[in-house]
């Protein structure tokens, strides 16, 4: 049987942190399956050219599976012909800020969707890291319309895995004979912006013990999964900034393995991923960038249908929701202001 050809991926941003820890799970096959060639193309601007050859030397002492390895600050180069699109490269944001502050973010973002549209195969897949993510995702999506809308994704897996591992944790914490796993939290899930006002919602979570499924509402205490659970999850990112002087970086590589080889190679259970609102069944206005639960098979995600959402639900995700629609149009206005007022 023929073997399937190199599959092309573009990182931007690949000489920063998160870039680093990528590398290895892009390398090595865990991100799109073992056996797979990768044509790899590291984009960063040309200041950082220098730094990123450290990390194209490392990667040729990994001896990895790659087709071929390119190292450029030409978007021509990084973004011809591509299949799958990691956008890292931006700044973190400071002690302090909201993720939507990290303004300059936004500016890359509207001139590296003419790239995409440009150069990049129609097919490609999109998964965006650098904040505000889900609007740096939307800057992309309007930017680049010949790309089906359905390509376009940002990155909530992040704050998936940190609502199962706190669930874990308070589980193990209750239960000091149980071995529960962070991976035996199903059905946990992150809806809205990747930000302070995301709803990271239990209702239809269970925990699966060795002595059967348990639901997180009867696991734990409301006040405990409505207060603290909550706030935690929704703030980790700056306590992670507050404590290592730096922003999340190996967890959120780990969070953008697993969310591409999802999408990629299929679920067989439910996961958060930001995608088009378009159509979804759950009232989110059209046209953001939103996170909802979803499966993917065949390379295609699928919002899940038919959940029960009760009103303080509801109320959580249209609040998220609004402050999408406010960041959108503050893009819109950057978009719409004369060059010359930049
Ligand atoms: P970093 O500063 O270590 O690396 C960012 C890299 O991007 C730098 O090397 C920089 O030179 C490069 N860059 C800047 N502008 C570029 C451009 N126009 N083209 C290509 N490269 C460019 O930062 P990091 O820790 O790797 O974080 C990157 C981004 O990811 C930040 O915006 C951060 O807030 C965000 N982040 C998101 C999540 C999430 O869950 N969505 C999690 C962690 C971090
Ligand atoms: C995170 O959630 O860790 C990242 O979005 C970084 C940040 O600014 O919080």
């Amino acid at each position: 049987m023929a073997s399937l050809p190199p599959l092309s991926v573009v990182v931007t941003g690949a000489a920063g942190a998160i870039g680093y820890s990528l590398m290895p799970m892009i390398a090595s096959g865990q991100m799109f399956g073992e056996g797979r060639k990768i044509d790899l193309r590291l984009l960063e601007i040309p200041a950082a050219l220098d730094r990123l050859q450290g990390t194209v030397m490392e990667i040729d002492d990994g001896a990895f599976n790659l087709a071929k390895l390119t190292a450029t600050a030409d978007v021509e180069v990084a973004f011809k012909d591509v299949d799958i699109a990691i956008f890292v490269g931006g700044f973190p944001r400071k002690a302090g800020m909201e993720r939507k502050d990290i303004q300059i973010n936004a500016r890359i973002f509207v001139s590296q969707a003419k790239a995409l549209e440009d150069f990049a195969k129609k097919t490609v897949k999109v998964l965006v890291v650098a904040n505000p993510a889900n609007t740096n995702c939307l800057s992309l999506m309007i930017g680049a319309p010949s790309i089906p809308r359905e390509n376009f994704s940002c990155l909530s897996r992040l704050d998936l895995n940190r609502s199962r591992s706190q669930l874990c944790q308070k589980y193990r914490e209750l239960h000091p004979e149980s071995d529960v796993t962070a991976g035996e939290i199903v059905n946990a899930m992150v809806w809205g912006n990747h930000s302070s006002t995301q709803y990271p919602d239990v209702s239809h979570c269970v925990i699966q013990t060795a002595e059967g499924p348990v639901k997180a509402r009867d696991a734990f205490d409301d006040a405990w999964l409505d207060g603290d659970f909550m706030s935690s999850v929704q703030k980790r990112g700056g306590a992670i900034i507050k404590a290592r002087g730096a922003s999340s970086a190996m967890s959120a590589a780990n969070a953008a393995c697993n969310h591409m080889r999802d999408w990629i190679v299929g679920t067989d259970e439910c996961v958060s991923m930001g995608v088009c609102s378009d159509g979804n069944p759950y009232g989110i206005p059209e046209g953001l960038i939103y996170s909802f639960p979803v499966t993917c098979e065949d390379g295609k995600w699928k919002i899940v249908p038919g959940l029960p959402i009760d009103d303080r639900s509801k109320g959580l995700m249209l609040a998220s929701a609004a402050e999408l629609v406010k960041e959108r149009d503050s893009v819109n206005e950057m978009l719409s202001a004369p060059a010359a007022a930049e």
